[in-house]
């Protein structure tokens, strides 16, 4: 609009100014007059071209500013595009949990589209459930729910329900509800089985003709301690094993130590398995039979068998000290993404999605052995292998 302003003006200046340039000498009032009226053309064409490009400048400005505008308001429609998840996550009670935590802080990122309120429920029951109706309360589009304990879901899942907000479940499964979309994550009661059908491979290749059993349980009433106490026990009574006793150390370093302070003092000389629900109990038990003066490991006097199978528990099989490991993945994130972008899509994901899980252990204690009739691979502990975990 500028330059065809600009040009129409200098092209009406110039002719004038040729006509001015071409008269002859008796028309020469006439050629100054034309002369004169060239350069107030041009004087008028120079005021619109520095008027046009004032306007120019001040076009432009505009326009950067209606960008700036533009682009503020594409920011706030992505904040709002993104999908929110609410997240009711256990606690902080071992290493896999810190390591299912981050997993899902880095899925479910900002920068990967999602706005995630975590609540870490620190084990408490009833604060779980609060977590969850404060996030009906926001409206988030998802809850992910890793229950602490498997049963008391139904009244709460009706509530999201009613709401509208789909629920995934994650590692930890909700035995009284059906209500969720799709839990992903482990299945306790075929670890609990790998360790039983473990054990009795590997005591019959040791010679061990009697097993008399500790088990450090997990949070009672958890999914992931009912499932290994049922496998577990399932083996041990079909092989006529005595089960001196099973207690709670809650899945922490701390509980684990604790009982099996008591354990070294009750059945001091009489325990030939140590049985820990996972890694941080087994560390636990480990301080514990030291101040005992206990020898567990290949080898020794007690045979210690782990569950989750973090680094610093397949170390601990490097090591020779826990003489089996059976993991326990915690890397569910990446699955419930899958989840929810089918749930976007408008796809109806499986009900149930399970993690691919490894029994670890050192060469001379891999044994052959099967689950149900399924023949297992057991994976030897290697430093590469330590440095790929979790
Ligand atoms: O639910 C999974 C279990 O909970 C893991 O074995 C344990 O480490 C965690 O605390």
């Amino acid at each position: 609009m500028k330059k065809k302003l600009l040009g129409t003006l200098l092209s009406a200046a110039m002719v004038m100014s040729l006509l001015a340039g071409c008269g002859s000498t008796a028309q020469q009032p006439a050629a100054d007059a034309a002369a004169d009226t060239a350069a107030a053309v041009e004087e008028t064409a120079d005021a619109a071209a520095d008027t046009a490009d004032a306007a120019a400048d001040t076009a432009a400005d505009v326009e950067e500013a209606a960008e700036k505008v533009e682009e503020a308001a594409a920011d706030a429609g992505a904040a709002g595009g993104n999908i929110s998840i609410g997240f009711a996550q256990v606690g902080h009670e071992s290493d896999w949990r810190t390591a299912s935590t981050k997993s899902c802080q880095d899925v479910f990122s900002e920068a990967n589209g999602y706005d995630l309120s975590f609540v870490d429920c620190d084990n408490d029951e009833a604060a779980q459930k609060e977590a969850v109706r404060s996030f009906i309360e926001q409206g988030v589009d998802y809850i992910i729910i890793d229950p602490i304990i498997a049963t008391g879901w139904d009244t709460v899942l009706t509530e999201c329900e009613d709401a509208g907000i789909p629920v995934i479940v994650i590692d930890r499964t909700i035995d009284d509800s059906d209500k969720y979309v799709s839990w992903v994550g482990s299945n306790f009661l075929t670890e609990g089985k790998a360790a039983g059908e473990w054990l009795k491979a590997y005591a019959e290749k040791q010679g061990i003709k009697e097993i008399n059993a500790l088990v450090i349980s997990g949070s009672t009433g958890a999914s992931a301690q009912i499932g290994r106490s049922d496998g577990f026990n399932e083996i041990a009574k079909r092989e006529g094993w005595t089960i001196l006793d099973e207690q709670t150390g809650d899945f922490t370093e701390a509980g684990g130590q604790e009982v099996m302070e008591s354990y070294c003092k009750s059945y001091e000389g009489k325990f030939n398995v140590v049985v820990c629900q996972n890694d941080n109990e087994a560390f636990g038990a480990m301080t514990a039979m030291d101040n005992a003066g206990v020898a567990y490991g290949p080898g020794k006097d007690v045979i210690l068998i782990s569950f989750d199978a973090c680094t610093a528990g397949l170390e601990d099989v490097k090591a020779g000290k826990i003489s089996a490991d059976f993991e326990c993945n915690p890397l569910a994130a990446p699955f419930v993404e899958q989840v929810i972008q089918q749930l976007q899509g408008g796809e109806t994901p499986d009900k149930e999605v399970f993690m691919e899980e490894h029994w670890y252990a050192l060469p001379d204690q891999i044994v052959e052995f099967s689950i149900d009739g399924e023949p297992q691979k057991m994976t030897e502990v290697t430093d590469e292998v330590i440095a790929a975990q979790y």
